[in-house]
């Protein structure tokens, strides 16, 4: 038995072209052994089902790339279509206020196209990757051709990429539609595994883990209400550990970047997601993206000062607004690429947190956490990293992780600071991007995901922690941790 991480990766994949058949991904899913304490790990045995499922990955990949072939064709039409055409596949949203035609150069950078890119190459990996473990003959033909398809449906992105630009609407809207599957995926996935096995993933709210693992593939929601040219701004669920707070944010800065004005409430995902109902509310006094949702209140950056606020999001009330003692603001030490993000709050299972810098800090990044209900600072953590040079943080079950930039396509979160015992540690998890700025970044306890505005995307990731390491009271015990029945496919052979 060989654990194949990627192939989750390619399960993802799976729904980009079964058309109404969730079902089958489903099955696909609950057929395969997991070991239980990653989701992503999936045993494939080396027997007739294996053969069975590869022949299913297959025609799966067949219909992936008749699509793609579709799109292609399709996209040849537009080619030959009047000139105003181009600037109807720019208009992203019909709500954006001004319009910038010169935004994309190139439909290939755009996000959509990263997402397929990113899908396709995880694609091409498992298929490498099982043709590196294929045993028998028949396996390794089945294998050879899923990974020539694979990599045809990658040409042919490529091409249609590079070919026609004007294809970029057909495109465009045919990639929403199968984002839009990928998420009800995603979480009926999420809902499944919640409900199959309670005991083994994380209860929600928990921190019952050993810190940060890793961080999933990025799942591009949609573009902000307020169109392509907002691109700073922050969204999120209300990061209070609670299941009734089920209460999404979306808040587009203002084109200059800076100026928040307005918000958007969502009372569940699929409000936000079919954009159904919401409350849109009008502010205008925050400054930047810094702003955080916790237990129904949002806390931000009080416009030109160093004042925290904080905003009743029943009533849209300014309840109330301090100082925070010692706090630079007006740009002085804002994330890498993220200007004014002086003040930026957080909120996780420990509470409400506010991360800045001071004069006396020399620009480092310093920790509070605050009471909610009077905003006083309760405590303070100094780390040692220069927050101009970190491109954003968040807070997770009273850990500080901090992120830097390693190329336009990809985050490093490199350095830890546990509150709890003031130890700092650096570490590399690394996490795939759209865009190249992630703007707010904000992480929910109750789901265990990031929620991050990535140049105008509303993108979230799945967050994994580190099991608890079991403690073995004496040596001798070799059995597993955990281990409470054994697997079915451990029955023994017993002769009847
Ligand atoms: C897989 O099964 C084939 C026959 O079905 C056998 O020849 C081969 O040795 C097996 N490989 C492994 C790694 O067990
Ligand atoms: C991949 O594309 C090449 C050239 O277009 C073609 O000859 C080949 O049959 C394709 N392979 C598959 C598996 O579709
Ligand atoms: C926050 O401050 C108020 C008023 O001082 C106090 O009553 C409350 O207990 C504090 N909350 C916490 C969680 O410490």
């Amino acid at each position: 038995m060989q654990p194949v991480p990627a192939l989750l990766t390619f399960l993802l994949l799976l729904p980009l072209v079964l058309h109404g058949q969730p079902q089958l991904v489903r099955s696909e899913l609950s057929s395969v052994d997991e070991s239980g304490t990653l989701q992503c790990v999936v045993h494939l045995p080396n027997n007739s089902i294996f053969l069975q499922q590869l022949d299913r990955l297959q025609t799966t990949v067949q219909e992936l790339i008749g699509k793609y072939e579709q799109e292609l064709s399709r996209a040849k039409e537009f080619a030959h279509a009047p000139e105003d055409q181009d600037s109807q596949a720019l208009e992203m949203n019909r709500m954006q206020e001004s319009r910038n035609p010169g935004v994309i150069s190139s439909p290939y950078d755009h996000p959509a196209f990263n997402l397929l890119r990113l899908e396709l190459e995880g694609a091409q990996e498992l298929a490498a990757q099982l043709k590196a473990e294929g045993g028998n003959n028949g396996a390794a033909d089945l294998l050879h051709q899923l990974q020539s398809q694979v990599t045809n449906a990658s040409l042919t992105l490529k091409l249609l990429a590079d070919s026609n630009h004007r294809s970029f609407r057909a495109l465009r809207q045919e990639v929403e539609v199968l984002e839009g599957r990928l998420s009800e995926c995603e979480r009926e996935k999420e809902q499944e595994q919640s409900s199959r096995d309670p005991g083994l993933p994380l209860a929600p709210g928990s921190c019952a883990h050993e810190g940060l693992q890793k961080v999933g593939r990025p799942l591009v929601l949609k573009l902000n209400w307020r169109g392509f040219s907002h691109k700073a701004g922050a969204w999120g669920r209300d990061s209070a550990p609670d299941p009734a707070s089920s209460l999404y944010w979306v808040a587009p800065l203002r084109v200059d970047g800076r100026y928040f004005d307005f918000y958007r409430l969502h009372k569940s995902y699929d409000d936000l997601v079919l954009l159904k109902h919401y409350e849109q509310w009008k502010m205008g006094y925050g400054d930047g993206s810094g702003n955080t949702v916790y237990r129904n209140f949002m806390y931000f950056n009080y416009y030109g000062t160093n004042d925290m606020a904080k905003v009743d999001l029943s009533s849209n009330t300014l309840v109330l607004q301090r100082p925070l003692p010692g706090a630079t603001y007006n740009n002085r030490f804002s994330y890498a690429g993220v200007p004014w993000t002086d003040i930026d709050f957080a909120g996780d299972e420990k509470g409400l947190w506010v991360l800045y810098a001071t004069e006396e800090s020399k620009g480092n990044l310093v920790v509070s956490h605050l009471n909610d209900s009077t905003l006083e600072v309760e405590q303070t953590w100094h780390t040692s990293q220069y927050k101009p040079a970190l491109s954003g943080a968040f807070m997770a079950c009273g850990v500080l992780y901090a992120l830097r930039s390693l190329s336009t396509r990809q985050e490093e979160i490199f350095y830890a600071f546990d509150t709890a015992t003031g130890q700092e540690h650096h570490l590399s998890i690394l996490l795939d991007k759209m865009l190249e700025t992630l703007h707010g970044i904000n992480y929910c306890p109750w789901d265990h995901k990031l929620y991050v505005y990535n140049d105008g995307f509303l993108v979230n990731y799945d967050l994994t922690f580190l099991t608890l390491k079991p403690r073995m009271p004496t040596p001798l015990i070799k059995r597993p941790f955990g281990v409470r029945a054994p697997p079915k496919s451990f029955k023994s052979n017993k002769p009847s």
